[in-house]
């Protein structure tokens, strides 16, 4: 059977969920949405059918073939996701486990906007809405121990520290390679820090989204126009301050209208988390070194790489220049509140 009939039989099958036996007369048709980063494949998935007194109706999913370590998403889906987060979250609808693959089944969103992100009032929702979810996810039981994160995120850091190292070789790259120095204190000291965050007061360790990006938010259509977030497969333990922060760093390369209210946004994190609105040292301190995690996960690391890539054209490797920058700036504050 090939992929695309089994993408639809699973189609299908949830289809038989949701909307009964009408389901073996629907018309499927199917279009990619994205061939995933690992071994995932996204598919979008409309069934036509008759519905009540023949009226013809159409039902829309999403269908994510998950094979390899990207199966977890389909067990934190049901267990997590459709438990503590199914109003931020695109509906479950079916998750079916084959010997090789899953396909996790849900609601497809019908965006409001491609870009809602240039509405603040649309990212402070999302922001109050992870507060609230971070909430929830503090009574999961759900022990996602199948990925050492912590165990990846020493081997990445360790491997961006060399490659900055190796910028000092290249007169143009020096600015960068500058702050390898810092960049080493803060590597060599990462686990230590990282026990530090997970253990703060306030925030201290719960499942988190682990991939939280404007890509993987978006905003549903209709009069209540809600943020949902997509894409839950690095779902893992964590400090909650590492999905703000991922958030609210990526955002401000695409959206600088978000960067001028970043301190908005983070309490409206806190209040959507039911804390108190103050930004206090504690918190700021934590929230870097949240930061500079997420920088040496990999997303330093990229846009090193970029520089480096003599395929690449001179604005695409300027551009990664720029990013880079901002990111040594964000490990910058972790080392000054550490150090
Ligand atoms: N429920 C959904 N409704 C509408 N669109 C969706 C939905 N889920 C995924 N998509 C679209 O498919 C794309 C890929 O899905 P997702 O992010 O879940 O997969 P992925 O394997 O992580 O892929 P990528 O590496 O591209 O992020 C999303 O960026 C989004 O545009
Ligand atoms: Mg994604």
């Amino acid at each position: 059977m090939t992929l695309t009939t089994q993408i639809q039989d699973a189609a299908r099958k949830a289809l038989l969920n949701v909307a009964g036996p009408v389901a073996a007369e629907a018309v499927l048709t199917h279009r990619r949405l994205s061939l995933g980063s690992e071994a995932s494949e996204v598919v979008r998935v409309s069934a036509r059918f008759a519905g009540r007194r023949g009226k013809p109706q159409t039902i829309t999913f999403v269908v994510k073939h998950l094979q390899g370590r990207t199966r977890r998403e389909a067990t934190i889906y049901r267990d997590l996701v459709a438990t503590h987060a199914s109003a931020i979250a695109p509906r479950l609808l079916d998750v079916q486990d084959g010997q090789a693959a899953s396909f996790l089944v849900v609601e497809a969103i019908n965006q409001a906007m491609a870009w809602p992100w240039q509405y603040l009032d649309l990212t402070a929702v999302l922001l109050r809405q992870l507060g609230q979810f971070h909430v929830e996810t503090m009574q999961s039981m759900l022990p996602l121990t199948d990925w050492d994160y912590e165990g990846e995120l020493a081997v990445s850091a360790a491997e961006t520290l060399a490659r900055l190292e190796h910028f000092r070789y290249y007169e143009d790259l020096r600015p960068l390679a500058r702050h390898a120095r810092m960049l080493d204190r803060v590597v060599s000291n990462l686990a230590r820090l990282r026990g530090a965050l997970l253990d703060e007061s306030t925030f201290n360790q719960r499942p988190i989204h682990g991939d939280l990006h404007p890509g993987n938010a978006m905003v549903r259509r209709g009069i209540d126009r809600r943020p949902v977030m997509i894409d839950w497969g690095r779902t893992r333990p964590g400090s909650p301050l590492e999905d703000v922060s991922s958030m609210l760093q990526s955002l401000r390369f695409f959206e600088p209208s978000a960067l001028q209210r970043h301190d908005l946004l983070l309490k409206e994190y806190l209040t959507g988390l039911g804390r108190d609105r103050r930004i206090d040292d504690a918190t700021r301190g934590a929230y870097w070194v949240a930061g500079a995690s997420n920088a040496l996960a990999g997303a330093l690391n990229v846009h090193l790489l970029t520089v480096m890539d003599a395929s690449r054209n001179p604005r695409q490797r300027r551009r990664a220049f720029l990013v880079a920058r901002d990111w040594l700036r964000v490990i910058r504050r972790a080392h000054a509140w550490a150090f």
